[in-house]
């Protein structure tokens, strides 16, 4: 049976002092409600994970980074290896996020390499991916989730890939307040699933969490949630409030 899961990426939000409040109002909150084959996963800008840490440490609630470089350590300026992340207990990380394909041009190959890294020092890529809106219009959008998937994901072998969970987040729903509908979430998650089947066997296909990110809040969570295919969803903007974030995973 797969795990369902709601994950906030708070992207590159948030001072020291507001990311304390949220995370700890979250943690709070989440004390009270029964997580069943379910997990929250909070993914705050690295600078705070340590922060966010040791709230996890006491609370519900898994910790996620938003990047990562694919080396253990050296002379990479700026970045951060999943080496790092696992010294601090971080059990998930985003990878290919839309955002990061188009801003710092991250490649399928290079992403491929993501995964790897993070693997390797057990900690869970949340792979993103999804089509831009000239993509759907023109009926490109299966070719498109199958090749970013088939790039950086199904060199895996069957053990590996089972660490995986996949966000199907149509870039033209993110940020914009236009959601997939739950139809169009769940024709793609389906989608994917069979790919997954295909490549590797139904019962991998069968356990593989597969979420929504795009414009998902609390007003249209539980019906994307209600679709059979469709896991929970990665969070962007209505992560950035204890309220509503809460209203998400109680519709988990
Ligand atoms: P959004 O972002 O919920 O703000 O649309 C989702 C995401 O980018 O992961």
């Amino acid at each position: 049976m797969r795990t369902r899961i709601v994950a906030g990426n708070w992207k590159m939000n948030k001072t020291f002092d507001d990311a304390e409040v949220l995370i700890t109002d979250i943690a709070d909150a989440l004390d009270d409600v029964a997580l069943e084959n379910a997990e929250v996963v909070l993914c705050p800008p690295a600078l705070y994970l340590e922060m966010a840490a040791d709230v996890a440490e006491e609370s519900n609630f898994s910790l996620g980074a938003q990047n990562c470089y694919p080396a253990d350590s050296g002379a990479y300026t700026g970045e951060i290896s999943p080496l790092m992340l696992h010294s601090l207990k971080v059990n998930y990380c985003i990878i290919g996020h839309s955002e990061r394909r188009k801003y710092f041009n991250e490649s399928h190959e290079f992403l491929a390499k993501k995964v790897d890294a993070l693997l390797n020092h057990e900690i869970r890529p949340i792979f993103c991916c999804g089509e831009v809106l000239p993509e759907r219009e023109g009926n490109r959008h299966f070719a498109v989730v199958k090749k970013q998937l088939e790039e950086s994901l199904f060199h895996l072998a069957v053990e590996a890939f089972t660490q995986v969970v996949i966000a199907y987040e149509p870039v033209w729903a993110i940020g914009t307040g236009v959601n997939a509908t739950p139809a169009q979430a769940q024709e793609m998650h389906a989608y994917i699933r069979q790919l997954i089947a295909t490549k590797y066997d139904h019962e991998t296909a069968g356990n593989t969490t597969i979420l929504y990110g795009g414009s998902c809040n609390g007003k249209n969570a539980a019906e994307l949630f209600s679709q059979p295919d469709v896991d929970g969803g990665l969070i962007g903007g209505a992560s950035l409030k204890a309220e509503e974030f809460l209203q998400i995973v109680s519709a988990l």
